[in-house]
């Protein structure tokens, strides 16, 4: 099996960006696919630390990366995540960083309707990271969007504006605001277009030959399974689906080409934003968790909610995403807790579930049924060897296994690259 595929397998943050970076070593392409700078993906390399929101993280390494069609793309924090990464030595250029010609833009109208709403929603609003993720995909799928392609064209927008238009100022008057300022809008493009449009290619011819060639691709997913549009807690979810096959769509390259899956899985729960969470603790163990986790938010500095691990989450993503195998990252953050629990199942109005409903109100209804395990007093910080684990952290590693039904690959035991347990090598699977 050739390709891996990383997908997050909760509500985001599980530590994908450093599973990919060290996996990046072993992989000739690093593929983005679905989401935009919503996401914010953390890498540390001999304690110097990246944070990525839209480029594939294999750039920190050099490895050819490629952002997907499946993406919305902010073209202006396009240009600023390349300048600070470039500020940190990291070497991007053309030659090692593609983007599909056919990605639809973020605009600066998409990120005010995205705040209006959520200012608009008071306590029910979804916590979006504002960055205009959800009304770019609407526009994509209302086949209004501005691609990238469209840069290279840009005396030829009008019709295009035409339609995105009516549409924007509709919404727009309905909050009181301004419509939009269509010269201006087009002089911010045809100013951005001169440095995007040199790293726009026809990615999925590239990458059809690099599959030919028997190339190691390496998809990067971002968000989790429970923010994906169909499957994640719906309405509390992003806009785009975050499930592995859409790697393939996402791309420009066939089902096939998704490969192994690896879930990347926290060893607790975290969540950041509104929503259903039935292992959220707000108590003291969670401040603990998250004091020790440093859980908070990569791109919007949000404190991420804790809980303890939830099996039944985490078996539901693996089915509905076809996980092949888990990487479990921040197992040292249990170190030091005298019990740890895992949620097996619910109860819900003298029910029991081993899934979870799919009404928000029944999802912020259900009762955790917990089992209780030791903890362990050793520290795991660092490991990188499955003998330097305690005993008892191993039977929390081979529970969580039986619990979700799908094998442990890589075990995280720090931010750092290179703390990393190898179990199972996903590209030699
Ligand atoms: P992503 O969005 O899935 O890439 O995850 P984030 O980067 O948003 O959040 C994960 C955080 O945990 C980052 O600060 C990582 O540096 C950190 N991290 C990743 N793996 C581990 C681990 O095994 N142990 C600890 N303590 N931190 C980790
Ligand atoms: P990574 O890739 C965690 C959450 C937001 C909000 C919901 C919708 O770093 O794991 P959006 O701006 O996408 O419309 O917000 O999704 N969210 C994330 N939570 N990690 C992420 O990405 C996220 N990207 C979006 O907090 O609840
Ligand atoms: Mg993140």
């Amino acid at each position: 099996m050739a390709n891996v595929t990383v997908i997050g397998a909760q509500w985001g943050d599980e530590g994908k960006g450093k599973i990919v970076d060290w996996l990046a070593s072993r992989a000739d392409v690093v593929v983005r696919f679905q989401g935009g700078h919503n996401a914010g993906h953390t890498l540390v390399v001999d304690g110097t630390t990246y944070k990525l929101s839209l480029l594939p993280s294999g750039i920190v390494r050099g490895t050819l990366s490629v952002i997907g069609n499946g993406i919305v793309l902010d073209p202006w924090h396009f240009r600023d995540e390349v300048a600070k990464l470039a500020g940190q030595g990291v070497n991007i250029s053309p030659d090692n960083l593609h983007v599909a010609e056919t990605a639809p833009l973020i605009l600066p109208f998409h990120r005010d309707l995205d705040g209006l709403r959520e200012d608009a929603s008071g306590a029910g609003k979804i916590g979006t990271t504002r960055r205009g993720i959800g009304p770019a995909y609407e526009d994509k799928v209302g086949r209004r969007s501005i691609r990238v392609c469209d840069l290279a064209h840009l005396d030829d927008l009008e019709p295009q504006l035409d339609r995105i238009c009516a549409h924007h100022d509709a919404l727009r008057a309905g909050f009181g605001h301004p419509p939009i300022d269509r010269a201006a809008i087009v002089a911010e493009l045809r100013a951005i277009a001169e440095f995007l449009l040199p790293y726009a290619k026809p990615v999925w011819v590239g990458l059809n030959e690099a599959r030919k060639q028997g190339k190691r691709i390496l998809f990067e997913g971002a968000q989790g399974v429970l923010l994906d549009i169909d499957h994640g807690t719906y309405p509390f979810v992003t806009s785009s689906n975050t499930i592995a096959g859409t790697a393939s769509g996402g791309s420009g390259l066939g089902p096939s080409a998704v490969g192994f899956v690896l879930g990347i899985v926290k060893a607790y729960t975290t969540r950041v934003g509104s929503g259903p969470f039935p292992t959220e603790l707000e108590d003291e163990t969670g401040q603990r968790l998250g004091e020790r986790g440093h859980e908070f938010g990569t791109v919007t500095g949000r404190k991420r909610r804790c809980g303890w691990f939830d099996a039944v989450l985490v078996r539901q993503s693996a089915a509905v995403s076809g996980i092949t195998g888990i990487a479990l990252t921040k197992l040292d953050v249990l170190d030091g807790f005298d019990t740890l629990k895992i949620c097996t199942g619910y109860k819900l109005d003298g029910k029991i579930y081993d899934y979870l409903p799919p009404h928000a109100s029944d999802q912020a209804r259900v009762e955790p049924i917990y089992e209780e395990m030791p903890g362990w007093s050793e520290s795991t910080a660092g490991a990188r060897s499955w003998a330097d684990l305690p005993a008892q952290a191993i039977k929390y590693i081979r529970r969580v296994e039986e619990l979700i039904q799908c094998p442990v690959a890589l075990v995280s035991t720090s931010p750092e690259r290179e703390d990393t347990i190898l179990v199972r090598d996903p590209f030699e699977d």
